[in-house]
């Protein structure tokens, strides 16, 4: 029973965003496209509403959720004060793919942000959202629009495929752009930190406001492999995935060794290391001189990679430089292995 609008005009659409304004204002949930990814909305001053979100994508109470505005005005709605760093990202990134973590001044449902004194806020860049934010007068809170633990959804098909039958309805506003979350910078301290890398750079802040941390968390990538069969809960494919890092050579002996071991194998590659691989089981997901493609493409990809069709997933790590941060954020979380070249001699006498 959950509604499917497609919005193939925003202008012409009107009637389909009014018709999910009203579910929202009657407390269902919605979920609708972002620049970023699909969000999972609903009204974020009312407790039941919030609990609905929970249920449906099965995500664990003490994970807090963005509240989403239409422009700068309502940020003021539920902040206690907002810090001059926080005005001028406001002015340079929002509308836009940036949350900031500021302090609450209540307003905002407690289950929205975990019992926090913080609120994450964020103005979406996506005309389907804004219209949505527009019509039903609400700040909305949603996560992104996966059931909890697989890639988040970058198509109306994604959200359906997970959610289904769980939820009120489903703004169909095609692919999202930027394909990656929104970076989440908390603001509440002096130095404000990186909480999560995403769609905006830290070159990109640290134009406009000068030095920011990243969260010591984010470096941790764990690297100790853990089993394939081991489960992970973070962007989480049909199979498990393997993070390669190494050249062309080096990838390819891991396909062959793999695949002699009797293992079903896919690779997930830029169409530049594709070229180089012998395999029938490869999918692309962009060109490594664009990153912003493969982010674009990362979610889908892993996505398409089926159980029945492998049984394990070896991927390309990319350069961890601009959008590449967020990119190896979300493949190391994904990744339950993870495989390095060794240098080679000549390499490590340098
Ligand atoms: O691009 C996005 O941000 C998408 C679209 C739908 O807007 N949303 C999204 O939401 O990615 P979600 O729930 O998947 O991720 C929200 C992140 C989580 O890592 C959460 O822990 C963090 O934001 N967060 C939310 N409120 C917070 C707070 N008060 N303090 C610290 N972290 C917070
Ligand atoms: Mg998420």
């Amino acid at each position: 029973e959950t509604k499917l609008w497609k919005i193939e005009d925003i202008t012409k659409n009107s009637t389909q965003i009014e018709a999910a304004a009203n579910l929202l204002k009657k407390q269902e949930v919605i979920a609708f496209p972002t620049e970023t990814v699909y969000g999972l909305g609903a009204d974020a001053t009312n407790e039941q509403a919030i609990a609905k979100i929970f249920e449906a994508k099965g995500r664990p109470s003490d994970n807090p959720l963005i509240v989403h505005v239409a422009n700068k005005r309502q940020i003021d709605q539920y902040v206690s004060n907002i810090p001059d760093i926080a005005e001028k990202l406001i002015d340079a990134f929002m509308p836009g793919p940036l949350t900031i973590i500021l302090s609450s001044n209540g307003v905002i449902a407690k289950n929205v942000t975990a019992g926090l004194s913080t609120i994450a806020i964020r103005i979406p860049d996506h005309p389907v959202a804004r219209h949505l934010l527009e019509a039903c007068q609400l700040p909305l809170a949603a996560p992104s629009a996966n059931k909890s633990g697989k890639p988040s959804p970058t198509s109306a098909t994604h959200v359906y495929q997970d959610l289904n039958g769980k939820i009120a309805g489903i703004l169909d506003g095609g692919n999202t752009g930027v394909g990656l979350e929104s970076t989440v910078l908390d603001c509440t301290s002096e130095l404000p930190i990186i909480l999560r890398p995403g769609g905006v750079t830290k070159d990109q802040i640290e134009q406009v406001i000068g030095t920011v941390m990243i969260d010591p968390a984010l470096a941790k990538t764990d690297d100790q492999p853990k089993s394939p069969g081991m489960k992970y809960t973070h962007y989480q494919p049909e199979a498990p995935l393997w993070l390669v890092d190494g050249d062309a050579d080096f990838f390819q002996a891991q396909i062959e060794l793999n695949t002699d071991k009797g293992y079903k194998v896919g690779v997930m590659a830029s169409k530049e290391l594709a070229a180089l691989l012998h395999t029938d089981n490869i999918k692309t997901c962009g060109t490594r001189a664009n990153l912003n493609e493969v982010a674009a493409q990362l979610y889908e990809t892993l996505r398409a990679f089926k159980k029945s069709d492998v049984d394990l997933i070896l991927c390309e790590s990319f350069e961890q430089a601009g959008v590449g941060d967020a990119i190896m954020n979300r493949l190391h979380k994904a990744a339950s292995k993870k495989i390095k070249q060794s240098l080679s001699p000549d390499e490590t006498s340098l």
